[in-house]
């Protein structure tokens, strides 16, 4: 029936895939990618960051993500902005300005409300990848510069520029309960006691075959139990190469564990995966030895993943 249409038939708004650029010249991979019943949400995988937003300060460019825009209106699908502030990808202008506080919270603030406004009408990951893995915050010239109030800065930005626009605060391995999950239950109660607006917190889900966390349902529930939304924004399960039939019959078994958790949490609103198809997936030139992270393959067939999905959502 296609994945998006099972996401739907389970009550949530959307299954999606993040793309880029280079790829929207790939006719047959377009094709796939503009299908609603498999994707009714795009995700910008690069062009809307900040080094492709505003190489230079003040310098605004959208073309790029203007392109990805205009496929998902095209095809109407939602669209989810990524991301506003993050500590990577990044120009250095931004990391060795030198600004002081005042400074760099007036460049979040004309960043976040001129992205957020050219962009109008998404869902955004206003702030990516806030927290080390032991819950304490991630050094960057945000967080040097400013402190933990650089979050709540680009969050009441990003509300001024677009009030419809849902926001959230988006990272890596919150994905089962732990020291990090805790760190951003921690964090949404803070903006909601500063009132500070927050909807979402999203749940990137770069996972490993075979290790996928017992306990993610329980902590999509402790997200949900904040009144804030979840989504599972960058979802992969990447296995050591070679594949063998074991290895995909794991990830089978390992998406569809990530979709029911999902798919059990009424608040959990939708899934994107981070590309749909090998061919393109950001993991093999990153993790040595490492890929065949999505449900297509790189000649776009369908592997048992996919089916995996689909149980998930049943
Ligand atoms: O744009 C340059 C191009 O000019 C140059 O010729 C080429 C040569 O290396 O590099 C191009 O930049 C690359 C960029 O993707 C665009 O293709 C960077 O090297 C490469 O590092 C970058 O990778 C992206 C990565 O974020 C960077 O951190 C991946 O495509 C993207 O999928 C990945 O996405 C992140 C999310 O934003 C946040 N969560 C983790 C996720 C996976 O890393």
């Amino acid at each position: 029936a296609g994945l998006a249409v099972v996401a739907k038939a389970a009550g949530k708004l959307y299954f999606g895939s993040a793309t880029d650029n280079p790829e929207l010249s790939d006719a047959p991979y377009v094709a796939i990618l503009s299908d609603t019943k498999e994707f009714n949400q795009i995700t910008p995988g690069n062009s809307m960051k900040w080094d492709a937003t505003e190489p230079s300060r003040g310098t605004f460019r959208f073309a790029n993500g203007d392109a990805i825009v205009d496929l998902a209106k095209n095809n109407g699908q939602l669209l989810r902005g990524h991301t506003c502030v993050w500590h990577s990808q990044l120009p250095s202008w931004v990391t060795n300005g030198g600004f002081n506080n005042a400074t760099l919270q007036s460049i979040i603030q004309t960043h976040c409300s001129t992205v957020v406004d050219h962009y109008k009408g998404q869902i955004w990951d206003v702030v990516n990848e806030p927290f080390n893995e032991d819950g304490t915050w991630r050094t960057s010239v945000f967080y040097n510069t400013i402190g933990p109030e650089y979050v709540a800065v680009a969050l009441r930005a990003a509300r001024a520029a677009d009030p419809n626009a849902k926001l959230y605060v988006n990272d890596y391995n919150i994905d089962g309960t732990g020291a990090k999950s805790t760190a951003m239950v921690n964090l949404v109660k803070s903006l909601q006691a500063q009132g500070a607006p927050i909807d979402g917190v999203g749940i990137q889900g770069h996972l490993i075959v075979g290790q996928v966390p017992t306990t993610i349902q329980a902590n999509i529930e402790q997200f949900a139990a904040l009144g804030v939304e979840v989504a599972i924004t960058e979802l992969d399960i990447r296995m050591t190469l070679p594949v063998t039939d074991a290895l995909l019959q794991q990830q089978k078994r390992d998406y569809q564990t990530v979709i029911a958790a999902c798919n059990a949490v009424p608040k959990c609103v939708g899934v994107t995966i981070w590309d749909y198809t090998d061919k393109y997936s950001w993991v093999p030139s990153v993790f040595n030895g490492q890929g065949a992270a999505l449900p297509w393959d790189a000649n776009f067939n369908k592997k048992p993943a996919y089916d995996g999905i689909v149980a998930g959502f049943a």
